[in-house]
């Protein structure tokens, strides 16, 4: 596919997308969502990518935020336009059946935190910042912040978070749960392709069931503990369940097809 936005790399089934304006430290302009858009569909429908990365290019910013030399011109229906844009673009992200993990290798704002929120799990670099700076602006989070942000770290430090703008730096950020690990720059993208690697060889069926039982806990118009009892039993009607028990009991490497 082509993208003006993102840099794409494919190594051992992992797709690495690097948003790549950094001269304006990677801020989600329109064209960004639109190359954002089809990059989960390409993760989604090409079969030789089995999980992805989003990093930033550069060494200062993952994504300072929405671009805000693009606010100028909305009105209050544009500005809910983009708003739904952003959302439902990240909803996608957070929806993908194949992990897709945040590298954030530098300041993650605004937008760029909600984008890092949407995926699966996020992991820093020691440089990297995480705030929602948009009571700076007059403005509020767009594109799920301050729900993904509650789930994430809880209302209290969510809400001082938000009403402050205050920045946190990536040792905090790992203390809230907010990021698994953090890493050195030079070892952050090689430290997340590890751990997706390690994925990468479990049952894919599995591994989307996780995804979708995880984001139910979230949705009350689903009933998480139903959908787990619906995705275990459809679990024993894949190909990959009746390999992985054969295999652990014949005391061998399962291989799985994703069927
Ligand atoms: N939207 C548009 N442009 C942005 C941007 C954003 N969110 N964040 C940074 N940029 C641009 C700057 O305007 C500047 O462009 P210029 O060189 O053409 O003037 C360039 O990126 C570099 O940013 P600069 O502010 O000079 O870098 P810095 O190191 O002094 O500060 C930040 C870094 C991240 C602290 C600062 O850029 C910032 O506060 N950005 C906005 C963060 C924000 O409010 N995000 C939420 C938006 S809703």
């Amino acid at each position: 596919m082509k993208y003006t936005t993102l840099q794409i790399s494919i190594d051992a089934n992992i797709l690495t997308a690097t948003i790549n304006r950094p001269e304006k430290l990677n801020a989600l302009n329109k064209d960004v969502f639109t190359d954002l858009d089809q990059l989960v569909t390409e993760i989604e429908q090409n079969s030789d990518i089995q999980s992805a990365i989003i990093t930033g290019s550069g060494s200062k910013a993952f994504v300072a935020g929405a671009d805000i030399s693009e606010f100028g011109h909305l009105d209050k229906a544009g500005a809910k336009a983009l708003a739904k844009r952003g959302q439902d673009i990240f909803a996608r992200i957070e929806n993908c059946k194949k992990p897709i993990v945040a590298a954030v290798n530098g300041f993650a704002l605004g937008g760029g935190c909600e984008l890092a929120m949407a995926c699966h799990f996020r992991i820093a670099s020691e440089n990297a910042k995480f705030g929602q700076p948009e009571v700076n602006l007059g403005l509020i989070p767009g594109y799920g912040g301050t729900q993904r942000l509650v789930q994430l770290i809880g209302k209290g430090k969510a809400l001082e978070l938000l009403m402050s703008a205050h920045m946190i730096d990536a040792k905090e950020a790992k203390e809230l749960g907010l990021v698994n690990y953090v890493t050195t720059q030079e070892t952050l993208l090689a430290h997340t392709q590890k751990i997706l690697s390690v994925i990468n060889t479990k049952a894919p069926l599995a591994v989307a069931s996780c995804i979708k039982a995880a984001n139910a806990v979230f949705d009350e118009s689903t009933n998480g503990f139903a959908l787990e009892i619906d995705e275990f039993g459809n679990c024993f009607d894949t190909q990959d369940m009746q390999e992985g028990t054969q295999a652990f009991l014949e005391k061998r490497k399962a291989v799985f097809t994703g069927k």
